[in-house]
């Protein structure tokens, strides 16, 4: 393995050389080089959040970055790459001037990967990829280094600026590639070049911009035009349109691929879930031979995005014994599926956090993990309920009203007592409801955060789901703060 310098990402001439940029002073001759040579150890988009040694990208996008050079500065950069030399930058600022800066960065991000010796897989689905994009970096980890965004980096600024910052040694690459729009995704893989790229799953979202799943399907399978030659496709099985994707990955050169699912043929099948402890005990068939194993993550969509990394791996090739046991070290991001103890008068209840995001595939993954969750454990009494706590799935377009009134199904399904659910949208489910099965409906999330606070009862397993903009995840995290309250309290007396 290489050891990396991190102050050496980009050398001044490097990167002048992959931009076909002009180095200069700020105040100085612009055709001149810089007198003193620079070398950046990062590159930032965010003056916010540069550290001190990064290049900073002056990019325009809600602002325009030329406007905080100073702050760049100020913050330590190293280097700034901009269009133009606005007149606050400090004089002898250093800077590598180019026509366009978003451009620039897809220089530096294709010269970052022109450079790397690693293997690199692309994350695509309508949910799944950040989750994924995790669960990848602790298998590969097994095996070797991995360099991947510490966020949801995955649209035309995201995907080249986790690329730019590849580190020349890393042994694995990770890339989540999004979109909102058919044709968004082609030049983001062809940036990248996966040598495995995976569809997590196949849904509605962002229906507002799409007149059907199957055109959602197509948009996701544009991941597989950017395949590095002999590059495989990761296949959903179970998904209906895994014959579309499978063909549209044969059209686009994969040299192979593999498929993930429940249902008999898959590749990577799972044939047994448990929930256990704060994950799950896995059972499943890989390449022909039957194991089992434990999954610091709970929920069965879960599983299948361990599935889907653990085809991605191999195809790549990492080892998969050494893959699969950092898969019991694993535990759920922040909003998506995170489990917290929640102090009650009189016991505790369970928080399942699944409040980053939601659309019809998450929410019925979300819905079902709450079924697979047996109530009672923080009640010495015995006893407890399902609670469902919801926010509204935005950007569905005219489907919308029926993809909520639908959830009704999966609730009943899932064996949930209780709904509390905020938002126009939710009004359509709270309608199709059982009445017992109803505990509140607000016009918003921070109508639910009282009611939800005094009906929370020992024993209970309480879940919250909905888009980022209901705020949901203010309920979740009222929740959390009023246990702690609780121990804070209990602590003083
Ligand atoms: N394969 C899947 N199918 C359905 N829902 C999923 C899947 N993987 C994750 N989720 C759920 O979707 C939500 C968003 O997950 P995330 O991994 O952030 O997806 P993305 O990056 O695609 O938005 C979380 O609540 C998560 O638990
Ligand atoms: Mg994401």
């Amino acid at each position: 393995m290489v050891k990396e310098n991190l102050q050496n990402l980009w050398s001044a001439y490097e990167a002048a050389a992959a931009t076909g940029g002009a180095l200069c002073a700020r105040g100085g001759d612009p055709k001149r080089w810089t007198a003193e040579e620079w070398s950046a150890g990062g590159v930032s988009i965010d003056t916010r959040t540069l550290k001190p040694g990064d290049i900073f990208v002056a990019l325009r996008d809600a602002r325009d970055g030329h406007e905080f050079l100073k702050n760049a500065f100020d913050a330590g950069a190293a280097a700034a790459l901009v269009a133009r030399a606005p007149e606050d930058a400090p004089d002898g600022a250093p800077l590598l001037v180019v026509g366009d800066t978003l451009e620039g960065l897809r220089d530096l991000a294709r010269a970052a990967r022109t450079r790397n010796f690693g293997k690199r897989i692309g994350v695509t689905g309508s949910a799944g990829k950040t989750s994924t994009k995790e669960i990848l970096r602790a298998v590969l980890g097994s095996d070797g280094s991995v360099h991947a965004a510490d966020k949801s980096f995955n649209n035309h600024w995201g995907v080249p600026l986790t690329l730019a910052r590849l580190p020349m040694g890393a042994d694995y690459g990770v890339f989540e590639i999004g979109m909102n729009h058919g044709g968004e995704i082609t030049p983001l893989t062809k940036l990248v070049r996966p040598h495995a790229a995976i569809v997590t799953t196949v849904a509605a979202a962002h229906l507002e911009f799409f007149n059907s799943i199957e055109e959602i399907a197509e948009a996701k399978a544009e991941i597989f035009l950017g395949l590095a030659p002999g590059g495989i496709a990761v296949l959903p099985f179970d998904n209906e349109f895994f014959p579309l994707l499978k063909k549209r990955a044969e059209e686009a050169g994969a040299a192979g691929f593999i498929t993930f699912g429940e249902k008999d043929g898959a590749d990577f099948q799972l044939l047994d879930y448990r929930a256990e402890g704060a994950g799950a005990r896995l059972k499943a068939t890989i390449k022909g031979e039957t194991m089992e194993f434990f999954a610091g993550v709970p929920g069965r969509h879960q599983a299948g995005n361990m599935l889907a990394a653990l085809a991605a791996a191999d195809a790549v090739g990492c080892p998969l014994d050494g893959a699969i046991r950092a898969l019991g070290a694993i535990s759920p991001a922040e909003g998506r599926g995170a489990r917290a103890e929640i102090a009650v008068e009189g016991g505790t209840a369970t928080l399942i956090d699944e409040s980053y995001n939601a659309n019809p595939a998450s929410m019925a993954a979300a819905i079902g993990l709450l079924g697979a969750t047996e109530p009672g454990a923080g009640n010495p009494q015995g006893g407890g309920r399902r609670i469902a706590i919801l926010g509204e799935m935005l950007e569905l377009g005219p489907e919308g009203p029926a993809l909520h009134e639908k959830l009704v199904t999966a609730l009943v399904a899932a064996k949930v007592d209780r709904v509390y659910a905020a938002g126009q949208l939710m009004r359509h489910l709270w309608d199709a409801l059982p009445p017992d099965m109803r505990g509140l409906h607000a016009g918003d999330a921070v109508g639910l955060v009282g009611p939800v606070l005094d009906a929370v009862a020992p024993g209970d397993v309480v879940m919250v789901k909905g888009s980022n903009a209901s705020k949901v995840s203010a309920v979740a995290r009222a929740l959390k703060e009023s246990g702690v309250m609780e121990e804070q309290k209990e602590s003083r007396t």
